[in-house]
């Protein structure tokens, strides 16, 4: 009879040690560790979403306990409920060789990824730093796969647009552009200076050898074309540019946002005709409060508008700098703001902090802070 009992207990000890292994997540508890389904926080930073026949898949920064580079590369999860998140193992891989743009020991940040209809090839575009150079290229690289888990190929890294001016600036812009000179505006943040970076300071500087590009985000819009959305100009102006029909390189038309805002963080996303920015002000891996723009067309004018954020802790948009936005499939509204909240002692322990965003009268986005919610409550 103990010999029993005994028995049983231990069937009833398998089979809950069993169910715990599986146990599936019903709700998203922002700010908490996140694990995937075996047990391990979430390793994909600055991510991005892709959905790709019935499945979503997280691109993000595999990122180490310790340290600012980049020792793995992209990582990347796939999840049919955007809750239970399987690891697919290495999208993109760093490589070994010495001196390669995406050696091991670079920067590898913000990838983001979306398929191209015409090729069928899965794109991905992430912000590059070369090895040891800390955060001086300011470069975009481009990587292609067959498959949406990878491997993906790097194909090159780059400066967007080099030789092109903004499709906005007339004759007339560009050639006062061209007689700024950096030597005349040594002191920043004056009127003057705000000024001249306005009218393309900057901006002249970089164009023979490509703007440059630190945070970014890639939107397909409802006619299939791409963009990418950069922070340019030493990180105090966005850029919004045109991808090819590939995706692989760019068309040469591009505008820019918030000449001298110091935008970083873009994320974007469109409801109801209206396109929707959110982006974040630069503090590097410290909170601030985000800022939000709104247009009629990709190409402008962008009106800025306050932080979407509002409550406790909105002026530091609750600890987290937004990384993504993404509608839910199948629901009419529900888009979610997809943010970070950096740990730079172990960026590997950084949250993923992921927030419904709900709509006023008028159609402008507001973020609240919710402890607890379940997609299943988005329309
Ligand atoms: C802020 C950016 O948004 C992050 O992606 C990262 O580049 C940090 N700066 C580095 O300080």
């Amino acid at each position: 009879m103990k010999l029993k009992r005994i028995l049983i207990f231990c069937v009833w000890g398998l089979v809950m040690v069993a169910s715990v292994g599986a146990q599936s997540l019903e709700r998203i508890t922002p700010g908490q560790e996140w694990p995937d389904r075996k047990g391990e926080h979430i390793n994909a930073h600055g991510g991005g979403l892709l959905f790709h026949e019935g499945k979503y898949y997280w691109y993000g920064e595999n990122r180490p306990a310790r340290g600012f580079t980049t020792e793995v590369g992209v990582e990347v999860y796939s999840s049919s409920d955007l809750m239970n998140w399987e690891d697919e193992g290495v999208a993109l891989a760093v490589s070994e060789e010495a001196g390669h743009d995406i050696e091991r020991g670079c920067i590898m940040e913000r990838p983001k990824v979306i398929r191209n209809p015409k090729t069928g090839k899965f794109v991905m575009l992430f912000h590059l730093e070369l090895k040891g150079k800390g955060y001086a290229a300011a470069r975009v690289g481009f990587a292609e796969s067959d498959s949406p888990v990878g491997p993906f190929r790097f194909i090159r890294s780059l400066r967007p647009n080099a030789g092109k001016w903004p499709t906005d600036f007339s004759r007339r812009d560009i050639r006062k552009a061209k007689k700024l000179k950096e030597a005349d505006y040594k002191e920043w943040w004056t009127p003057e200076w705000r000024e001249a970076i306005r009218e393309g300071l900057l901006l002249a500087r970089d164009v023979p050898g490509g703007q440059m590009s630190r945070d970014m985000t890639v939107y397909v819009d409802d006619d299939g074309k791409a963009y990418h959305i950069y922070s340019a100009e030493e990180n105090l102006t966005l850029n919004l540019a045109e991808l090819t029909d590939d995706y692989l390189d760019y068309t040469g038309r591009y505008v820019r946002i918030a000449p001298g805002g110091q935008n970083e963080a873009p994320t974007i996303f469109k409801h109801d005709g209206v396109y929707w920015m959110i982006t974040s002000g630069c503090t590097g891996w410290a909170p601030n409060e985000a800022r939000m723009f709104k247009a009629a067309s990709l190409w402008g004018p962008w009106e800025q508008l306050p932080s979407p954020f509002v409550g406790k802790d909105a002026k530091k948009s609750f600890h987290t700098q937004g990384t993504y936005i993404f509608k839910v499939e199948g629901t009419e509204d529900g888009f979610v703001f997809m943010a970070d909240r950096w740990n730079p002692q172990s960026l590997k322990n950084s949250r993923h902090i992921w927030l419904p965003i709900d709509f006023e009268a008028d159609g402008t986005p507001v973020i609240r802070w919710v402890d607890s919610w379940s997609l299943k409550d988005l329309k």
